[in-house]
C-alpha cells in the first residue's frame, strides 16, 4: 500500500497545533509542524474570510516548505454583533486571549438571554506543490455566558456553552471537544476530500 501524504501544519499556535495534530492523527492524515520541516513563515492574514485566510497561509507553507501544507483560520461569529469579531478574533482587542474573552462579554453585556447565540467556524485549506489548493468549512453553534466558566481550551473557549452538553468548550474534556468542534467538523470534511482526492487518481 502507498504511503500516506505527509503535510506540513501550518500553525504557531502551540494550543491550536496540539487540537489540530490530535484531529489529524486520530483521522489518519500524518502531520509535520514547520519547524520539523525547517520552515518559519507567517503570512499576513489579510483575506475577509476563514476560506481565504486559510488558503494564503497553507499556499505561503506549501512555497516556503515545498510540500504539502495544510492550513486552519478559524474565528467565533457572534448573532448579536453582526458576526464579530469573525476573521479577527485573534485580534479582537490587544492583549491577551483573557483581555480579548473580557471584551467580547463586554460588548454582550446589554445583549439579552435568547439573543447570545454564536458560533465557531473553522475552515481548512490544503496546498500542493503543483498549484492545487481545497478547503473544508467547520461550524459548531452554541451560546454567550455572561461570566467565564472553565480552565480547559483556548480563547473564547470559557464563554461558549454547548447547551445540549451542558458545559462550556472550556468545561468539557479535549476528547469531546475534538469530537465535536468546528475545527473536527472541517477536518473530517478535510480527511473525506482527501480519501476521495487519492481515489479519483488511482
Ligand atoms: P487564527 O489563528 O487566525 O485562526 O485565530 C483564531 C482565533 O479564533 C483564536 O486566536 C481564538 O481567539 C479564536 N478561536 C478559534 N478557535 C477557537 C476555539 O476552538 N476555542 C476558542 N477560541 C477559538
Amino acid at each position: 500500500m502507498k504511503e500516506p501524504v505527509t503535510f506540513i501544519l501550518a500553525s504557531n499556535n502551540p494550543k491550536k497545533k496540539k487540537e489540530m495534530g490530535d484531529i489529524l492523527t486520530a483521522l489518519g492524515i500524518r502531520v509535520i509542524s514547520m519547524a520539523q520541516a525547517g520552515i518559519d513563515v507567517q503570512p499576513e492574514e489579510a483575506g475577509e474570510t476563514f476560506e481565504e485566510n486559510a488558503r494564503i497561509k497553507a499556499e505561503a507553507v506549501c512555497r516556503a516548505g515545498g510540500a504539502p501544507a495544510l492550513a486552519d483560520d478559524s474565528g467565533l461569529s457572534v448573532e448579536a454583533l453582526g458576526g464579530a469579531p469573525g476573521v479577527y478574533s485573534a485580534r479582537y482587542c490587544p492583549g491577551t486571549d483573557w483581555d480579548r474573552l473580557q471584551f467580547l462579554l463586554k460588548n454582550m453585556e446589554d445583549i439579552p438571554e435568547g439573543k447570545r447565540g454564536a458560533k465557531f467556524v473553522s475552515a481548512v485549506a490544503c496546498a500542493w506543490p503543483d498549484g492545487r489548493t481545497a478547503v473544508w468549512r467547520g461550524e459548531c453553534s452554541g451560546v454567550l455566558l455572561r461570566e467565564p466558566r472553565g480552565q480547559g481550551g483556548f480563547g473564547y473557549d470559557p464563554a461558549f456553552y454547548l447547551p445540549e452538553y451542558g458545559q462550556t468548550f472550556a468545561e468539557m474534556s479535549q476528547q469531546l471537544k475534538n469530537r465535536i468542534s468546528h475545527r473536527a467538523r472541517a477536518m473530517e470534511r478535510c480527511a473525506a476530500g482527501l480519501a476521495q482526492m487519492m481515489n479519483e487518481k488511482k
